[in-house]
């Protein structure tokens, strides 16, 4: 049996570059190896506030940028969370053997938190949830960017102080991250990552973002005052333009520092942008050419949660019988 993978984005705020290179991209590269479910994980976007309207909208939108990037539905399972109920029956399971203190430790809740004025109980939960998300498919395998790294260590230590309390019960999912790309940060600023909730323009470029507009936020990127790329002494700014080149590109490091040694950060900028836009101009040919496609997302979402399902609810059985919760005999 092939080893089964797991992974999800959020339906809030537009996908970027970064969701593109440190995500979508490996899904794609693995599906053939591997039982893959790729999920829009709605009940975490809903840990803070989202439009309900929007929201709906959003979760096609999510589902079509997949598919669009090259899951292949007769492959891999495209599914929204909230059509499998089993996601939140199993996080209340989980949620009973976690010490708040875990939860209390993460570095998202505590940069989300810092930005609320009250914090929801979900914002805490959230980890909990995602841990639910992979140990009710027994993932083995996890493909995301590096912020979820220690989302992953979370699920690996609630799985095992459930399998010790409990007996065997879940696979432990290893963590995969991409060799580059894995942090993408913001264009108009280095220091911080590239993110989906930042707004001002030239900070990401979105993966629906007009090619002009790309260009513009790429060629406005914050630099450095040296007068060209020089590999022993790399600002954060240029970097990130080398990565996002090099992710795109699939070069090799040699090939980069051939090709970029010395290079002024103008041209260093362009070849980038001509980059990023080779790869979107047909991306985003696709997502029109399946979102035109009147019913076909919806059919997608429901055929893949209807055969994902009874794999969660599998899990779910398993973990109540373990935990002596009322189940049929
Ligand atoms: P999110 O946008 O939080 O739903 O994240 C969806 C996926 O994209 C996760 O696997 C993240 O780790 C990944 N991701 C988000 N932002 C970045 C970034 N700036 N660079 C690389 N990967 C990212
Ligand atoms: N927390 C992840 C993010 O924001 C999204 C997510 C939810 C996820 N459940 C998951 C990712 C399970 C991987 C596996 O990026």
């Amino acid at each position: 049996m092939r080893a089964r993978v797991f992974s999800g984005m959020q339906p809030s705020g537009n996908l970027h570059i970064g969701n593109y290179l440190g995500a979508l991209k490996n899904w794609v590269r693995i599906q053939q190896e591997y039982e893959c479910i790729f999920c829009i994980v709605d009940l975490h976007a809903v840990t803070v506030y989202q439009e309900p309207a929007a929201l709906r909208a959003k979760i096609e939108e999510i589902a079509g940028l997949y598919l669009a990037a090259g899951i292949d539905p007769q492959v891999s399972a495209v599914m929204v969370q909230s059509a499998v109920p089993e996601h939140a029956e199993l996080a209340w399971m989980l949620t009973c053997v976690t010490p708040v203190g875990w939860l209390e430790r993460m570095t998202q809740y505590k940069a989300k938190a810092a930005k609320q004025e009250s914090v929801g109980d979900g914002l805490l939960q959230y980890p909990v949830l995602m841990a639910a998300d992979i140990l009710l498919y027994q993932a083995a395998i996890v493909p995301v960017g590096d912020d979820q790294a220690q989302h992953l260590e979370l699920t690996r230590d609630i799985a095992q102080r459930f399998n010790s309390l409990y007996g065997e019960t879940f696979v432990m999912p290893a963590t995969s991250l991409p060799s580059v790309g894995a942090r993408i940060m913001g264009l108009d600023d280095p220091q911080v990552k590239m993110s989906k909730s930042e707004t001002g323009a030239g900070h990401a470029v979105g993966l629906l973002d007009p090619p002009d507009k790309a260009r513009k936020a790429i060629m406005r990127a914050t630099t450095d005052s040296a007068p060209g790329v020089d590999f022993d002494n790399l600002g954060p700014g240029v970097a990130n333009l080398l990565t996002i080149y090099q992710a795109f590109s699939g070069w090799t490091d040699d090939q980069m520092r051939k090709h970029f040694a010395g290079m002024r950060y103008g041209d260093l900028k362009k070849q980038v942008a001509d980059v990023v836009i080779a790869h979107l101009e047909p991306f985003q040919k696709r997502y029109r050419e399946i979102m035109g496609e009147r019913g076909y997302v919806a059919r997608v979402l429901a055929e893949s949660a209807f055969r994902v399902r009874p794999l969660a609810a599998a899990t779910v059985e398993l973990a109540k019988r373990r935990m002596g919760l009322y189940t049929a005999e």
